[in-house]
């Protein structure tokens, strides 16, 4: 009689082992997510739609097998600095502190320059807080890893945790390492038989470079995106070679879109304001987004006069607009920020003279539909031929954790704002902790009914005294090697780790 005991046990074992793998199928199968983050510098919107099919058939291809949306709503000022640190921590500039591509910080009386290369890999102008995803990664432990090809603001320690690869001394603008390149160091890393990256961040300096010089409408834009398909061609190749391909998840996107600018829409400073009423942060070379710091005694002047200019929007820092636009509280902004018309440029005589750039960026994303880039993502956690609206580029940081199975710092974005994208939209961590504790109780009592059926079967055909001294003593011996402990504490980190 003492195999039905037996059985019942080994039932219940069973049922317990089978409920974990239901549940949590990734880590049964020992495998972590796999993330490949992929920018394409300045690739608007809608450059895709009038490439001939031949020259985008690779785009099309992650399209066909994922999502594509109809935008993405970037973050003001929309440059290169400010947008890729908004993608890969989920705050607004104002938050994570990389207010522009150059700007200058008071208390460290020093200016940041996006061209130098020291300070690409400098802490100090990134860890004001922020928490980019390689870091929220690495952190999270368990075997991830996470490797940057030259992601603009994506090269510093964080929270003293450095990217766990990287090219060395190799920065968001050097242009001595081929796409090709970059492709291999990704796929090296990913496929490393003893300490694979988990999640990769790889970087490409175009359209944006072709679209500075020959603008977004240019024969040369449509040239360089089919060069990049090519690219993605490789890059689907050599992941299918590894067997990742259907592995991994991959999005691809970029910081800001393109605008031409008409050779005759300047703003020209020195045309209302005498140069030693004020200072430009940064230098005079960020065009667009212009932040002045009037010396003292100047300010009501410097201001007065620069509203006399009917092309410029004049922010001063106290501004409830700014404040809208989330770019407000730091003090790397300065008290009056100058943002011009569409189509305009801010200059000085000097920065004006011999200023040959076509395509231009930085406008406010909301008033200039140009200025958004794309989104293109597939892999398994994806929905298959599912067609978006715009997203929030701040979403994009909870979802990036949600699928890699970490738990977020916090940010501006929500995932359930883009969960929608998701093959499994993810129900709420509460929801998640609930449905477990359900499924546990539910199966415990089966257990115990299966025990207690078996139990009653038994006792119709034994003395009562005896079946209980059955039941004691085989208990103790089946149960010799299980540990019921072990497997609460693996529900538990489970349902932890899945946020
Ligand atoms: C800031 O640095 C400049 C030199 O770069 C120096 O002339 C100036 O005195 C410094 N200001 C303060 C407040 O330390
Ligand atoms: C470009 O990257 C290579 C490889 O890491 C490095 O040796 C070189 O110094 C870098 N060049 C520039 C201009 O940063
Ligand atoms: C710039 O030039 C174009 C034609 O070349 C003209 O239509 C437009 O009005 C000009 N804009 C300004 C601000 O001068
Ligand atoms: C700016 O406009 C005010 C009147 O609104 C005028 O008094 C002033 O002279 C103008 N300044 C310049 C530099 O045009
Ligand atoms: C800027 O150019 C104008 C026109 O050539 C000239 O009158 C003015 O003095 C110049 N200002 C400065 C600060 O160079
Ligand atoms: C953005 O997130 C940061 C960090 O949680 C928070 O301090 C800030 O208030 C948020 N901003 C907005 C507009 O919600």
């Amino acid at each position: 009689m003492a195999k039905y005991f037996h059985t019942a046990v080994q039932f219940l074992f069973l049922m317990l082992n089978s409920m974990k793998d239901v549940v949590y199928s990734d880590s049964a199968s020992n495998e972590l997510p796999k993330l490949l983050l992929i920018s394409m510098d300045g690739f608007r919107y809608n450059y895709l739609d009038r490439i001939a099919p031949e020259n985008k058939n690779n785009f099309q291809y992650f399209i066909d097998q994922g999502v594509r949306a109809k935008w993405v709503e970037n973050v003001f000022p929309s440059v290169t600095f400010p947008n890729h640190y908004t993608i890969i921590t989920g705050l607004y500039p104002e938050n994570h502190g990389v207010v522009e591509n150059r700007f200058y910080d008071p208390v460290f009386n020093e200016t940041f320059l996006f061209e130098n290369s020291n300070q690409n890999f400098e802490s100090k102008w990134y860890d004001m807080g922020a928490e980019p995803v390689y870091v929220t990664n690495t952190k999270a432990g368990n075997g991830r890893l996470s490797g940057v090809v030259m992601w603009p603001a994506g090269l510093a320690a964080v929270k003293c945790t450095p990217p766990d690869r990287f090219i060395p001394g190799a920065y968001w603008i050097n242009k001595s390492i081929e796409f090709e390149q970059r492709i291999d160091y990704i796929i090296r890393w990913f496929s490393d038989p003893d300490y694979p990256i988990n999640l990769g961040l790889l970087y490409f300096e175009e359209p944006d470079e072709t679209g500075h010089p020959y603008g977004p409408e240019s024969e040369e834009v449509k040239n360089v995106i089919a060069k990049l398909n090519e690219v993605l061609g490789i890059l689907k190749k050599k992941l299918e070679s590894k067997k990742l391909l259907e592995k991994i998840n991959i999005i691809i996107t970029a910081d800001h879109g393109m605008l031409t600018h008409p050779r005759n829409m300047t703003i020209n400073l020195d045309d209302t304001l005498d140069r030693i009423w004020y200072r430009l942060t940064g230098t005079d070379k960020n065009m667009l987004l212009v932040q002045v710091f009037p010396v003292k005694g100047f300010e009501d002047k410097v201001y007065s006069n620069l509203k006399n200019y009917s092309n410029l929007h004049v922010y001063s820092k106290d501004e409830q607009a700014l404040k809208d636009l989330h770019y407000n509280d730091n003090r790397r902004i300065m008290p009056i920020i100058l943002e011009p018309a569409p189509g305009y440029v801010i200059g000085t005589n000097d920065s004006l003279a011999g200023y040959t750039t076509v395509g231009v960026h930085g406008y406010d994303p909301a008033k200039v539909k140009e200025m958004h880039p794309f989104f293109i993502a597939s892999g398994p956690a994806f929905k298959k031929g599912y067609s978006a609206g715009p997203i929030k580029m701040v979403d994009l940081y909870p979802l990036m954790c949600h699928i890699l199975g970490i738990k977020p710092a916090p940010n501006n974005g929500s995932l359930e704002n883009i969960q929608h994208l998701l093959v499994n939209p993810a129900p709420s961590h509460k929801a998640d902790i609930l449905s477990v504790t359900i499924v546990t109780y539910i199966l415990v009592f089966i257990a115990l009914a299966s025990v207690a059926g078996v139990f009653s079967i038994f006792a119709v055909r034994h003395s009562k005294t005896r079946q209980i001294y059955m039941f004691s003593t085989r208990n103790s011996e089946s149960l010799s090697g299980y540990n019921p402990g072990a497997d609460q504490r693996l529900l538990d980190s489970g349902s932890d780790d899945e946020i």
